[in-house]
């Protein structure tokens, strides 16, 4: 009798151990027994599935008309010539000269612009270097001839062989890298500060001369 149930609960446990393991067997697209089918399964309509809940029978939405994503700086001028001289016109940078706005330009310049502009902005970057992409006119001859406002257009919707990067910098984030390339070549609001420097230093070689 003992001898029996002992067979019993031996059988019961083998045929519980392989249900465990015929439960486990999961792979591929396939995800074993689901236990709770409503967890496992999202009863939200997958985006590109069909809805009979809207007229034109699809999940995927437009946003609403006139709205804007939160967070998200609209560009009003457009990608023309006429669009970049009334940019750099008009369009001048919100940002306050900050060592976090230098930092964080620092940093999405060598990720993003680096490359081809080189690490202090001359063009020789390294796909520039190695052959692989072609002459990138340097800062120091370009910048001074076109304001922040062309700046900041052609940084957003690309100019020529430069690709645009308003999917990958934000609007704060392409004035950042536009202050730190503006120190880099001593350009716009860095400029003043040669300026007068350089002007003192004219003054006081004048008072020398005087002298
Ligand atoms: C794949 C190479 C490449 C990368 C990466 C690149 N640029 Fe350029 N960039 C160019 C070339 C080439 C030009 C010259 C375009 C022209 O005027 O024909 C240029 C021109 C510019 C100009 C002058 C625009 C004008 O209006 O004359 C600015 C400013 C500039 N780049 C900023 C950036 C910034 C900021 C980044 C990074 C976010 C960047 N570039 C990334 C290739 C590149």
């Amino acid at each position: 009798m003992i001898l029996q149930s002992g067979f019993q609960i031996r059988g019961i446990f083998l045929v519980m151990v392989s249900l465990a393991m015929v439960g486990c067997e999961a792979g591929g697209n396939d995800p074993g027994h689901v236990y709770f089918p409503d967890m496992m399964y999202s009863r939200a309509y997958e985006t590109y599935t069909t809805n009979p809940n809207f007229g034109d029978g699809k999940t995927a939405r437009k946003p609403v008309e006139n709205t804007i994503p939160r967070g998200y700086t609209p560009y009003k001028y457009e990608d023309t010539r006429e669009g970049y001289d009334s940019a750099g016109q008009h369009l001048t940078n919100p940002l306050k000269v900050t060592d976090h706005a230098l930092n964080q330009g620092g940093k999405l310049y060598s990720i993003y612009c680096g490359v081809c502009h080189g690490p202090k902005g001359k063009g020789q970057g390294s796909i520039v270097k190695n052959g692989n992409y072609p002459a990138v006119p340097s800062y120091e001859q370009r910048l001074p001839k076109i304001t922040e406002g062309n700046m900041f257009h052609s940084i957003t919707y690309g100019r020529n062989l430069m690709g645009s990067y308003a999917e990958k910098l934000s609007y704060k984030q392409r004035w950042q890298v536009i202050l730190y390339i503006q120190k880099l070549v001593k350009v716009g609001q860095f400029a003043e500060e040669t300026d007068t420097a350089s002007a003192k230093a004219q003054a006081s070689t004048d008072t020398t001369n005087q002298e």
